[in-house]
């Protein structure tokens, strides 16, 4: 019966809005989680190779420290009841700030890893090519680097696609919340919560076999 009142009336449309919002959420998080994450792993490995950029490096400590020594529910919280309490903004634009820059710190440790595990031979080749610092960073270290990370950033794009359900504390409506609200009008809590649970679980093996799929394409051009 409720498979039935599901299709015949419009409560899945919690769902489905619900996972647009969700997705949306997501997929803008990774790009600012990635685009701040690279900015700070760049910043704190040029410190520890060459000791410039002292202040900018004092920085990215701290946010690092912060962003990971707090729940990212309360960063949520903060973003959206202290930072921006005063000014009219989308919800969705609160939670792309949130989860973005919560992501960016663990993003900013997994590129770091990955400039680390290239061998410091690398970096010798480059400068006795004639590259300058940055050259040999963007044409040998970071290619290679990419390569080693790309199943933690697959881990973290995971990590941040089930994040995203906490939104529903500053009560955005995204696929969590859409289920739980079905569940709250319609006393069914075990198929709007199992299907919500079996949409993330769906869309993260997709997810999975992309990575797997890229993985091995930048595999097998190493030979
Ligand atoms: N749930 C943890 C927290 O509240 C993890 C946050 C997100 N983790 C991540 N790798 N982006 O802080």
């Amino acid at each position: 019966r409720f498979i039935l009142n599901f299709v015949t009336d419009d409560r899945w449309k919690y769902i489905t809005d619900g996972l647009k919002v969700t997705l949306e959420v997501t997929f803008l998080a990774v790009l600012i989680g990635i685009l701040l994450g690279l900015f700070v792993a760049i910043v704190r490995s040029t410190y520890d190779k060459t000791h410039k950029l002292k202040i900018l490096n004092f920085i990215c400590n701290i946010y690092i420290t912060v962003i990971r020594g707090t729940p990212v529910v309360v960063q949520l919280l903060i973003i959206y009841f202290v930072v921006f309490a005063s000014m009219d903004v989308s919800k969705v634009f609160v939670a792309v700030m949130a989860f973005g820059m919560n992501s960016g710190a663990y993003v900013a440790e997994i590129f770091r890893s990955g400039i680390m595990s290239i061998d410091q031979g690398q970096f010798e080749a480059g400068r006795s090519l004639g590259f300058n610092y940055a050259q040999t960073m963007v044409h040998i270290i970071m290619p290679q680097a990419f390569k080693n990370v790309l199943p933690a950033l697959g881990n973290e794009f995971i990590v941040l696609l089930k994040e995203t359900s906490v939104a529903g504390y500053i009560a955005l409506q995204d696929l969590t919340k859409g289920g739980d609200i079905i569940r709250s009008r319609t006393y069914d809590a075990f198929m709007p919560l199992i299907a919500v649970a079996l949409i993330y679980l769906v869309m993260v093996m997709i997810f999975t076999k992309l990575v797997a799929l890229l993985e091995r394409r930048l595999r097998n051009s190493d030979h």
